[in-house]
């Protein structure tokens, strides 16, 4: 398993909603030092938008294969691990291309055309149940990545946060004082997950459906094909990649509603055309976990320092998202801005994000028909921020955000 880097220690933030909206930080680092050498962790660090694209896409100087890593993937054991020929996090071109091809079987257009009505229908029932006073995470940001992903894999649903309670364990951020108890519980969650999840698996090989699994099975690149055992490993890895990022980026996008400017709200829910530039730009604005990591495959300078080989460096993609030789203005959130979806915090080149199109999909969906539903939204009086943000696997997230709504 690799080492762990925690990101507090670069940034030295002090209070959890600094991290939740690390503007004023980006903006330093961007105007003083966007290439910035950590000594504490060892490891560069780069801001500027051409710098993390490079960083991002440059396979041939910055390697996936790390021994040292930001992002926690699974527990290391052989129930939580990536099977190794399907490590399509942590490998390069040529032999990322084998994995992701197999990976990509499950994420087809096709597939995505497929699901889009089941994915409404979790959408509809979840708004369906909300009354007039609500709180967005626990009755829709949180749950609806889940439902999907149970829904999509082919799992029953019955318990709306089956997978949460795992998913919580195996992707918990931990430090080196508490390393060794918090690896105890996902040795524990991955046994069970595995557990449960193993026996549909073999059903659905004898029984094939329309949903992820049955996708999996019958994935094949060059005569390979996944045992159920990696088929099982994969959808852990699946679960991590797409849950909590989409509830975040969902939560987020309320906050911004709420706080921003509570003027957008009416404006989007006027022109269902809005909905998409809205949620590009909250990707862009409001999506503050978004950073990766790799290492120097080669020495060279194309970052204008001397980087050797093995050294570590961090790509902060929210950084370069606010970096103004791309976007004008940065720092004001506008969703009229002609090139929002340029933001890189689904990453860039080989490893950009296969789940991306799901994750846009769910998200303007969930948006589309909440906005539909609901004439007006406010905030409830005397919401505490900093008492509502707790730590997830890639930084602050909101753990609650109560809202009063009218039909
Ligand atoms: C990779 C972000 C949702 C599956 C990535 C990467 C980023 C990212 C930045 C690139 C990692 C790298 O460069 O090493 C996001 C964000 C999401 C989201 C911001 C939601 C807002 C999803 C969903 C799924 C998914 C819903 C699928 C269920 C994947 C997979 C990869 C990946 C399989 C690995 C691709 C590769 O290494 O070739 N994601 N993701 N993601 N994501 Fe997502």
């Amino acid at each position: 398993q690799s080492e762990i880097i925690h990101r507090n220690d670069i940034t030295g933030f002090r209070k959890k909603s600094e991290e939740f909206f690390p503007m004023a930080w980006y903006r330093k680092m961007l105007e003083d030092e966007p290439v910035h050498y950590h000594a504490g962790t060892d490891t560069w660090n780069v801001f500027r938008y051409e710098d993390v694209k490079r960083v991002l896409s440059d396979y041939e100087l910055f390697s996936s294969k790390r021994d040292r890593t930001v992002t926690a993937v699974g527990t290391g054991t052989e129930e939580g691990s990536v099977p190794d020929r399907l490590n399509i996090h942590s490998s390069d071109p040529p032999e990322h291309r084998k994995s992701r091809s197999l990976l990509s079987a499950a994420f087809t257009p096709r597939s995505l055309k497929a699901w889009e009505p089941r994915i409404q229908q979790v959408v509809n029932d979840l708004i369906g149940e909300m009354g007039e006073e609500i709180d967005i995470v626990r009755d829709f940001t949180t749950p609806l990545p889940i439902i999907i992903m149970a829904d999509l894999l082919g799992v029953p649903h019955k318990d709306k946060l089956l997978f949460k309670k795992w998913v919580d364990i195996l992707f918990m951020p931990f430090h080196q004082e508490n390393a060794k108890e918090v690896n105890k519980m996902k040795e524990k969650a991955a046994k069970e997950y595995f557990a449960y999840l193993h026996p549909f698996v073999v059903e659905k090989r004898a029984n094939l459906a329309d949903d992820i699994i049955s996708d999996l099975i019958q994935a094949e690149f060059e005569g390979e094909t996944f045992t159920d055992d990696e088929i099982v490993r994969m959808t852990m890895f699946l679960l991590g990649a797409g849950m909590e990022t989409t509830s975040h980026l969902l939560a987020n996008s309320f906050y911004s509603l709420l706080y921003d400017d509570p003027k957008l709200y009416g404006e989007v829910r006027s022109d269902p055309n809005l909905v998409s530039p809205f949620v590009e730009e909250m990707l862009r604005y409001r999506f503050h976990i978004s950073k990766m990591d790799r290492m120097v495959k080669e020495d060279n300078e194309v970052l204008g320092v001397k980087l050797k080989k093995g050294d570590m460096v961090i790509a902060w993609m929210s950084a370069a998202n606010v970096d103004k030789a791309v976007f004008e203005d940065p720092f004001t959130l506008n969703i009229h801005r002609e090139n929002n979806n340029r933001h890189q915090t689904f990453g860039n080149g080989p490893h950009f994000c296969l789940g991306a199109p799901l994750a846009r999909m769910e998200v303007n969906k969930a948006m589309r028909t909440f906005l539909e539903t609901f004439s007006h939204i406010e905030p409830v009086s005397g919401f505490d921020l900093e008492a509502s943000l707790q730590p997830s696997a890639a930084g602050q997230a909101l753990s609650r955000l109560p809202m009063k709504v009218r039909r």
